[in-house]
């Protein structure tokens, strides 16, 4: 598994929240973006044989959870044709066209319903719409017969992102506004700072290692009531607001099912890829400092950590 040529990097989603970071940590080759719909075949085979990309990242998925639910079953639904039918798409015009695919998925593959952390090596079980089509996608990728990696990021955030909130941000938003939701103290989540898991996408498309499956969580693994409590010490926030809430009760109120434990180990990426993934705490510091030089005018994007 040795380091590879490397050519300018292309990726789908590249607008996305995670993939803008990508774009705007950069890398030494640059990227360039696959801009088609990745549900119409033949405008996605006419990008990939055009770029001059060897990697392609697949970042692009239809990420809206409460609407995908809202689809549940329906494989003509924009959630299926997205993330399955799309990666189909992507994963069969990289095989024709000799290019390594890093495909984006997610941990929601696991149903969470283990607290134990879950590895490479663990069977998925998602458990509402959106998960299954992500881990379909998954099998896409593996069936097309394409040269792959397939990360899996867990609750990824990132200094600052107007597209859309992750679970950081929801937090600072809500102890900003004094109006924060009651926060699982019976859950886990494994939040990754998203500069962390670009440097491990940078990685795979460096050593395009063969058919990888990598874990890319934090390392810390805490309830959402523990993190709101973090939070609010790092950012100097008011925490005497949060309160804690219950998974029973959110399950009966929302009326779709979420992964409960998502304690995901990383160690095998940490390992393979050579990445550090920091202690929530130590994230938290990066993230907050990246937001005081942004805010001070030392750096037009939040840097490098
Ligand atoms: N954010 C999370 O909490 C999280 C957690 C685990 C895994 N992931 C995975 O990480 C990846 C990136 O997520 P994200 O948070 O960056 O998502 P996002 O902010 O919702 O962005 C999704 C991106 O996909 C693009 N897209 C949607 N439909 C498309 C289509 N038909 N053709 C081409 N592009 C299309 C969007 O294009 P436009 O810009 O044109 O709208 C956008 O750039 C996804 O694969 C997601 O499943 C995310």
């Amino acid at each position: 598994m040795g380091t590879k040529k490397a050519w300018p990097r292309a990726g789908t989603g590249l607008r996305g929240m995670v993939g803008e970071r990508a774009v705007e940590l950069g890398t030494p080759h640059g990227w360039r973006a696959l801009d088609c719909d990745v549900t119409d075949a033949a405008a996605v085979h006419r990008a990939v044989a055009r770029t001059p990309a060897e990697v392609v990242v697949h970042f692009a998925a239809f990420t809206d959870l409460a609407a995908a639910h809202a689809q549940s079953g329906d494989r003509d639904g924009s959630c299926y044709r997205v993330n399955v039918d799309g990666t189909r798409n992507l994963a069969d015009a990289c095989r024709e066209n000799g290019k390594y695919l890093v495909h984006v998925s997610t941990d929601y593959v696991f149903s969470g319903a283990e607290e134990t952390p879950y590895r490479e090596s663990d069977v998925p079980a998602p458990r509402d719409w959106y998960s299954r089509t992500k881990y379909w996608a998954e099998g896409e990728v593996r069936e097309s017969g394409c040269q792959f990696s397939i990360l899996r990021p867990s609750f990824p955030f990132r200094a600052r992102c107007l597209r859309r909130e992750d679970i950081v941000r929801k937090i600072i938003s809500g102890l900003t506004a004094g109006r924060t939701p009651p926060m699982f103290c019976d859950t886990l989540v494994s939040p990754v700072f998203v500069d962390e898991f670009v440097a491990a996408v940078d990685r795979v498309a460096e050593l395009r290692p063969p058919e990888g499956l990598f874990h890319c969580a934090g390392s810390t693994s805490l309830s959402p009531y523990d993190l709101a409590v973090l939070v609010a010490r790092t950012f100097g926030l008011d925490g005497s607001q949060l309160r804690p809430g219950r998974y029973a009760d959110y399950e009966r109120a929302a009326g779709r099912p979420y992964p409960r434990y998502l304690n995901i180990s990383n160690e095998r990426a940490a390992r393979v890829l050579g990445i550090r993934f920091s202690p929530i705490e130590q994230a938290l510091v990066t993230m907050r400092d990246q937001l005081g030089r942004a805010a001070a005018g030392t750096a037009a994007t939040p840097p490098r950590p």
